[in-house]
């Protein structure tokens, strides 16, 4: 197991009401970073991780430019810098025919799978380009290489992500940063169980398996990896 010491580190956890974001603020605010998290639904604000006394907590619908340059801003100017960025914010459309499928869910899935992962990276790209350093993390899904039928407008978003972060790695390489994305199949989580009671929930992927590859790849021993697409898709 390898042991993570983040407490240099100012770390971003877009959608950290989440079931994935909350467990990740919780991760990285325990190994030392200083953590900022981001929630849309105020009645979710108290849902804060153990142990996370202390970490802000900003409102900020990622899908609004202003809102999410306001974000960045506000960070800059309490900490300087921004390190680590783990954008979580996503959600998912399926069991729909395309036939059916209403233009407006189609703008909804494009816009909180790709144009929240485009304002996020817009605005803080500049700030780790500053300080010299950056790790950007992006959760696509394993259904934007492998889409299941019935919910093109997620496989597609999630598609479009993982194109995203390749070109964005690309126009970034020359410097220290690297931005990746992972692709989880279905994640065990309380709202997966409540919606699908039938399901075999031990073959899902474990939220912390998950959060350990991301912290990998937010750690310096990933230094080397770049514009990648990671799939977890084991129930460890
Ligand atoms: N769950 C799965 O099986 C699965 C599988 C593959 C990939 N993924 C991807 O993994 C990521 C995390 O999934 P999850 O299950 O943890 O999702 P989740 O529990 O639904 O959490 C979503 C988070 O995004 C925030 N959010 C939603 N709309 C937003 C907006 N317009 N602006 C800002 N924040 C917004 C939510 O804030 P509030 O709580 O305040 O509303 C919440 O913090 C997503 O990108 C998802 O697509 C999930």
């Amino acid at each position: 197991m390898i042991k993570y010491d983040f407490s240099d580190k100012v770390v971003l956890i877009t959608g950290s009401t989440g079931a994935v974001g909350s467990q990740l603020l919780d991760f990285f605010t325990s190994h030392g970073a200083t953590t900022i998290g981001t929630y849309l639904d105020e009645k979710k604000r108290n849902i804060t991780p153990s142990g996370s006394e202390g970490v802000d907590l900003i409102r900020c619908n990622t899908t609004i430019d202003s809102d999410v340059s306001s974000l960045v801003s506000a960070i800059s100017r309490k900490h300087g810098r921004i390190d680590i960025l783990v954008n979580t914010v996503g959600g998912y459309l399926g069991g729909k025919s395309v036939v059916l499928l209403e233009e407006e869910e189609w703008n909804k899935m494009f816009s909180l799978n790709l144009v929240s992962a485009f304002l996020i990276t817009k605005y803080v790209v500049p700030l780790m380009l500053q300080s010299g350093y950056g790790r950007i993390v992006h959760i696509s899904s394993y259904t934007g290489i492998s889409a299941q039928g019935f919910d093109s407008a997620y496989a597609s978003s999630k598609a479009g992500l993982i194109r995203f972060v390749e070109s964005i790695s690309k126009e970034v390489k020359d410097h220290n940063l690297t931005v990746n994305c992972v692709l989880p199949s279905i994640i065990d989580t309380q709202s997966n169980r409540k919606m699908m009671p039938d399901a075999n929930f031990k073959q899902w992927v474990k939220i912390d398996a998950l959060v350990t590859v991301i912290a990998f790849l937010c750690s310096d021993g990933s230094r080397a990896i770049t514009g990648s697409a990671v799939p977890v898709l084991k129930p460890t």
